[in-house]
């Protein structure tokens, strides 16, 4: 594995990923402002979510909730009227909660350094280093599924990458290529890297601005690069559902208490077993006619389908 043998080295590895950066990327809209808050909200939505899907919503929260102040005192279900649709939906309510915290202990100022940023609810390390970086400026290294492909690629690191040691490893290369003097734009670069130049089937590798310093790209190896064993294992579980219409209404239950999706609405839903599945294609109507819509659909939510 690699090392950067030289401070020359890495001084000249930080100011060519900066530079490209600087150049090529992407025009995302919390790139536009230095708000703490904004920066914050865009983090939390970014988390589990692609960029091109949060874009709209991210927009769209901001002029709802343009402060720190009207996200505390947002009501629930409005919140969750424009969350809907993104997922994982406890992020939304950990956010509000944390906004009111700050406001409450902090008078309104949000904590600067990662420690104090992952005391709040939501924010775990990796998101306490984004927000540390790009909004204050702060020297800590993110580490996230893409930075991981760059840097197991640039270090030639060639083990299983979901192991403790692989993530101890990738947090100390982090560390320590991080450019102490612009850690946002750093970390950004190395995300942005990840996700246009240095992608999973085909590292672009004559377009990536470090390749010069790249183990992998040296040994002709970066496209079996990284390396994971253990791949989520996807649980069916089967549920009836019923749809009840009278008139232009459908009757909906909101879930309460639930460990997940709590406080959704749904079509009244029971778990059933799975040889039950097929019995269902052969449902009459209270009427006695055959039921019209009695069919499988699939949905897909985290490791459930
Ligand atoms: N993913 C997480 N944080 C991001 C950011 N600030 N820019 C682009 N993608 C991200």
């Amino acid at each position: 594995m690699e090392k950067f043998a030289t401070p020359r080295d890495l001084t000249a590895l930080r100011k060519s990923l900066l530079g490209w950066y600087a150049q090529k990327k992407r025009k995302l809209p919390w790139r536009e402002t230095t708000d703490p808050y904004a920066i914050w909200l865009s983090e939390i939505m970014l988390q589990q979510t692609t960029v091109e899907t949060v874009i709209p919503y991210y927009e769209k929260f901001l002029a709802r909730f343009p402060t720190l102040e009207s996200m505390a005192g947002a009501g629930e279900s409005e919140l969750l009227r424009y969350w809907a649709g993104l997922g994982y939906y406890n992020r939304i309510r950990n956010f509000q909660k944390a906004t009111q915290i700050v406001i409450r202990n902090r008078e309104g100022k949000m904590p600067q350094e990662p420690d104090g940023l992952r005391e709040l609810p939501g924010i775990g390390p990796y998101t306490a280093s984004a927000i540390a970086s790009i909004a204050f400026n702060k020297p800590a290294a993110v580490v996230d599924g893409n930075v991981i492909r760059v840097l197991s690629r640039l270090f030639a690191y060639r083990r299983d990458i979901s192991t403790t040691t692989a993530k101890t490893f990738f947090q100390s290369r982090a560390d320590s290529l991080l450019d102490p003097l612009h850690p946002g734009d750093f970390n950004q670069a190395m995300m942005e890297l990840g996700a246009v130049v240095c992608s999973p089937e085909s590292p672009n590798c004559r377009r990536c601005p470090v390749s010069k310093w790249c183990e992998a790209k040296k040994r002709n190896t970066a496209e079996e690069l990284p390396r994971k064993s253990g791949k989520i294992v996807m649980k069916n579980q089967n549920y009836a559902c019923l749809i009840r219409r009278r008139d232009s209404k459908i009757l909906l239950r909101q879930r309460t208490k639930e460990s997940v999706l709590n406080g959704m609405w749904e079509l009244p839903l029971v778990p059933i077993a799975t040889d039950m599945v097929r019995w269902f294609g052969g449902l009459t109507t209270t009427r006695g006619s055959p039921c019209p819509k009695a069919k499988p659909i699939t949905h897909t939510i985290m490791n459930r389908r």
